[in-house]
């Protein structure tokens, strides 16, 4: 036997044991012959492929942008590219297809699947751009915060001030003030949904109101939903969850992202999506149902599938659904699809109900007697923002000594030499040494005082792990704060017993 030439049956068999894909067309793409690892990606036997050209297998709307070309096959240069095929139960797969002009003008394709591949690094580079996103949020949101607050105490003065004044002007000077007010307050709103999605994954768990998530998820959504449907709320009263707001918004956000995905655009007024709360036997059902498409019987077995989508390459990645799964059952919770092909679909998530643990509930902190109230306390206020202890100490000036410091160190260098304070109020989030440190620190040296310590937190940026058991004992405030409440978690604190 020639060395350099095989017997034909060893090439077929080689042909049929390749595990890329192999077809050979005429030169108008019509397929002539596929070997059997072609068959299985795309889903059909050789007798559906045989006869039928490769543009009908294509994904449409690709194929529209992206026309086949012949011209360089055809002049024999070999060609590679990357593209969507459409399998008959709608799944798509992305194959990377190199093309070669062989005998006469039939051209060999040799195809392999790189379907997951490129969805993995979609899904990388997107979770990537959401991970530095929330980065970005979370340090917006800290920055804006402080502003934010000194505006708000100075309107809050303002306020005060208006009120107890005689002047024909003091009405007119509160309406201003109350107009501010409201707007702060939008832009505060903004501030804490930034927060609660740039901390969407993390282990925080604590009750969870699901109307304030859903709120979340429908300001976040809203852009989606506008142009597809009417929103309708139907909300029962039902008990918190025990959840974070983040994790619970994320998950109604991909549904109703799918139910507005199922919905054509710019039929508003013809389509709803109804999100509906209810609860029973100690638990909280929360359903999302759209008026569109609906899912067939054999999509349905596989929806929460990871990387299981029915849109194209860069629409969707088909993670959403698994994660909201995932996201789900690790809070104790199940997720239900009720849908009809033309009719629409319900998606209900069910989460246990939050019991408070049962076991000895700390004693309910003693209501600031009004002895306590209008004691006059010496007040250390903490915070690298000047102007927030500026407002407050003059806001407080008639009714509680007001000591300001501007860093975690002067505070820690004042109290070394000077403990007597009744309360201390002090940032989470400063240069140098925060708030915990400062906690830390006072623990030891004046476990009394530390016990008395309220923190105000402008967006919890880099808590470490014992974090949560100093922010567990001491109250937080968060910015922006209004003058009333911090005077009552000052008056709380200042009753609370010493330990
Ligand atoms: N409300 C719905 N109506 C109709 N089909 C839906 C609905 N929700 C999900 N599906 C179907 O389930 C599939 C999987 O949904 P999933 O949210 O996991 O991924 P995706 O929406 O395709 O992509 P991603 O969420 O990653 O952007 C969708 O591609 C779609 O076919
Ligand atoms: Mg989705």
């Amino acid at each position: 036997m020639d060395a350099a030439v095989l017997p034909a049956e060893t090439l077929r068999a080689m042909v049929e044991a390749a595990s890329d894909g192999m077809f050979v067309t005429d030169a108008a793409f019509r397929i002539d012959w596929v070997n059997d690892a072609a068959c299985a990606m795309l889903g059909r036997s050789p007798a559906q492929l045989v006869g039928t050209t490769i543009a009908a297998l294509l994904d449409p709307e690709e194929l529209a942008r992206a026309p086949l070309r012949r011209h360089d096959l055809l002049a024999g240069r070999a060609t590679m590219t990357t593209r969507t095929f459409v399998l008959p139960d709608g799944e798509r797969r992305i194959l990377e297809v190199s093309a070669t002009r062989i005998a006469g003008d039939r051209l060999l394709g040799l195809a392999r699947d790189v379907t997951a591949q490129r969805r993995m690094t979609a899904q990388l580079t997107q979770a990537d751009r959401l991970a530095s996103l929330g980065t970005l949020a979370a340090g917006v949101a800290h920055e804006i915060n402080n502003p934010l607050t000194y505006v708000l105490l100075h309107l809050d003065a303002l306020a005060a001030l208006a009120g107890a004044s005689t002047s024909p002007l003091a009405p007119e000077v509160a309406d201003h003030a109350a107009t501010a007010t409201s707007g702060v307050r939008r832009v505060a709103a903004i501030v804490r949904d930034l927060r609660a999605f740039s901390r969407g994954g993390d282990d925080d768990l604590g009750p969870v109101d699901v109307h304030g998530a859903l709120e979340l998820a429908l300001s976040t959504a809203g852009h989606e939903l506008r142009h597809r449907a009417m929103v309708e709320r139907r909300y029962r009263e039902v008990p918190t969850v025990l959840a974070s707001e983040g994790r619970l918004a994320q998950i109604f956000v991909n549904l109703l992202i799918n139910a507005a995905q199922a919905l054509p655009d710019g039929q508003p007024d013809d389509h709803r999506v109804v999100v509906a709360t209810t609860a029973t036997g100690g638990e909280v059902h929360v359903a999302i149902t759209d008026t569109g498409t609906g899912i067939d019987e054999a999509h349905r077995r596989r929806i929460f599938e990871p990387f299981f989508t029915t849109r194209s390459v860069g629409v969707g990645t088909g993670l959403g659904l698994s994660i909201c799964h995932g996201l789900v059952v690790a809070l104790g919770g199940r997720i239900d699809v009720d849908t009809a092909p033309g009719r629409g679909s319900t998606f209900t998530v069910t989460l246990p109900a939050f019991v408070a643990a049962t076991a000895a509930p700390p004693a309910p902190a003693p209501a600031p007697t009004a002895a306590a109230a209008a004691r006059r306390l010496r007040l250390l206020f903490v915070d690298d923002e000047p102007a927030i202890g500026q407002v407050v100490a003059r806001a407080f000036a008639d009714t509680h000594e007001v000591v300001l410091a501007a860093s975690g160190g002067d505070a820690r260098e004042l109290l070394a030499r000077d403990p007597d304070f009744d309360v201390v109020v002090c940032d989470l989030v400063m240069p140098g040494i925060g708030g915990l440190q400062l906690h830390a620190w006072l623990r030891q040296a004046h476990p009394a005082l530390a016990a008395r310590l309220v923190f105000v937190s402008g967006g919890r940026i880099g808590d470490g792990g014992d974090a949560a058991t100093a922010l567990a004992d001491q109250p937080v405030l968060d910015k922006p704060f209004t003058l009333d409440a911090l005077e009552a978690a000052i008056a709380a604190i200042a009753v609370a017993p010493r330990r």
